[in-house]
């Protein structure tokens, strides 16, 4: 196991890549909390990782609300005596261009999608220097390394300023022992996508541009995920890792 007893905290672990991710890290031996803000999905996970052996619970986080964080980050610190890893991985897209995206619907995307991570990071920072050091993982998209132009311009900039992010921990808090690193994916098959999977022409267009021909699945996103966080990935900081089929690599 490649994790044992690491106190891991995952935003958006109620479903999707983060419910993969907290799946995986319960199976490598780690202690997981699901924070989200669906009270019901959240529970749901929290039970089926507790029947699969996994050591995990579920937290109710709004990862935009200052208050909400303190709290969540407060209890597990004391509870779990710190925090190893945090995924910062809660992410909303409201699919609008530019031109027909309302003033507070721009708010809502950067509330959720960069300040959520901002606050994050900041109330575990501490946590982890107390402890000796930590690692931090921002799930972004290849939409935050290219200038993607079948996706919503507040999402793209969104997802390019956790990339940014990620690098700025990384670079000053590498000292403290911190790593800090983005896993940035393709299109995988989740609640945020679905809809959109429907329609043929979309399909086509998505598909249609990842050289290996399909969507990322929620284990491969996972795995990225698991590597980062081990000891394995020790001397990996600052780095926006795609996993995303060879998309943005032309
Ligand atoms: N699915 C994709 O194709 C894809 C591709 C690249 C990146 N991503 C990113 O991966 C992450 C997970 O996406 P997903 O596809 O699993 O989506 P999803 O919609 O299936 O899951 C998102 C989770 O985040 C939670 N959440 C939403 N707002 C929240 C808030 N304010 N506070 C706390 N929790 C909140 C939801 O309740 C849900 O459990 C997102 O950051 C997304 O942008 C997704």
């Amino acid at each position: 196991m490649r994790l044992i007893k690491k106190r891991a905290l995952i935003t958006g672990g109620g479903q999707g890549i983060g419910f993969a991710i907290a799946e995986t890290f319960c199976r490598e031996g780690a202690v997981v909390c699901i924070a989200d803000i669906n009270d019901e999905t959240g529970r749901n996970a929290e039970s089926q990782l507790k029947a699969g052996g996994g050591d995990a619970t579920f937290a109710a986080l709004d990862v935009s609300d200052d208050a909400s964080w303190n709290t969540v980050c407060a209890d597990m610190a004391e509870r779990a005596g710190g925090i190893d890893i945090l995924v910062n991985n809660a992410g909303i897209n409201i699919r609008k261009v530019i031109e027909e995206m309302s003033a507070d619907e721009l708010d809502r995307m950067y509330q959720v999608n960069i300040k959520g991570p901002f606050l994050g990071i900041k109330h575990v920072l501490p946590i982890m220097k107390k402890i000796g050091g930590g690692t931090i993982i921002n799930m972004s998209s290849v939409c935050g390394l290219i200038g993607h132009k079948f996706t919503p311009e507040a999402y793209t900039t969104a997802k390019g300023a956790l990339t940014t992010l990620t690098k700025a921990i990384a670079s000053r808090y590498g000292e403290f022992n911190i790593r800090c690193n983005s896993i940035n994916p393709s299109t995988a098959n989740t609640a945020m996508v679905q809809k959109m999977l429907k329609d043929p022409v979309w399909r086509e267009q998505r598909l249609g541009e990842v050289p290996l021909g399909r969507m990322a699945s929620l284990q491969d996103i996972a795995n990225a995920a698991l590597y980062l966080a081990s000891d394995e990935a020790s001397f990996i900081n600052g780095v926006a890792l795609p996993v995303d089929g060879g998309v943005t690599a032309y």
